[in-house]
């Protein structure tokens, strides 16, 4: 038997259908990236490294490009979107930080996390704490165990419980002893 419904009301029913695809993907949670380097996969806002030290001083914050000719240095063919951004803090910088802004519920922060050899002279440890609108909620400590080996895609810390909305998260390394830190990406929800 020949269907006898009209070509537009058939239309419609698609068109239903697309719309309805449409509001469910609008309304579920999704996760967005914020690269060390490129920034927020949406947004495009940078993160932000502080202190920023002038060209003609000795260079703070390093990453694959800057540090080329570096020994020890994370692999970034294993780093979110081939990109990492490190600094050694020294107890004469007084504070360290990166900061990046976003919206939504929920944030993961991914490092690598180094184990420098005992006798290469690097720093041992990384240590710093997180802090989500100014308040703290976290830290992180982390002790080289000699082996040399990079941990890539380190989750070292995540808030699934933020109210919806604007927040800032901050993360900081102060205090007397030597740390490195080594970002990768985060996401957020
Ligand atoms: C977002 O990413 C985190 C970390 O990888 C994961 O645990 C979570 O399930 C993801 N959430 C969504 C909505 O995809
Ligand atoms: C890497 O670091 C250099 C020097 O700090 C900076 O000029 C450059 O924008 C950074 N970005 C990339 C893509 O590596
Ligand atoms: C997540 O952030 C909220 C709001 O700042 C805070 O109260 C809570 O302790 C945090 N949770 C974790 C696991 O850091
Ligand atoms: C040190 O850490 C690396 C990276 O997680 C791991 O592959 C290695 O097995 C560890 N070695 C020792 C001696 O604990």
């Amino acid at each position: 038997m020949r269907c006898i419904c009209p070509p537009l009301a058939r239309c419609s029913f698609v068109l239903i259908l697309a719309l309805r695809v449409v509001r469910l993907v609008a309304g579920g949670a999704v996760n967005r990236t914020i690269d060390d380097v490129r920034g927020d996969s949406a947004t495009g806002a940078l993160v932000q490294y502080l202190p920023q030290v002038p060209a003609s001083s000795k260079m703070l914050w390093f990453n694959q490009t800057s540090c080329a000719g570096c020994a020890d240095v994370p692999d970034a063919s294993q780093t979110f979107d081939g990109t990492w951004t490190a600094a050694l803090y020294q107890a004469d910088i007084g504070s360290l930080s990166v900061t990046m802004k976003f919206t939504g519920t929920a944030i993961y922060v991914f490092f690598v996390v180094p184990n420098f050899l005992a006798d290469s002279g690097l720093a041992s440890s990384i240590s710093c704490e997180f802090f989500v609108d100014s308040v703290a909620v976290g830290t992180f400590d982390h002790q080289s165990n000699g082996s040399g080996a990079f941990e890539y895609n380190s989750l070292v810390y995540q808030n699934v419980t933020l109210p919806d909305g604007d927040h800032v998260l901050l993360i900081e390394t102060k205090g007397a002893d030597a740390a490195i830190i080594i970002f990768d990406y985060a996401i957020y929800t």
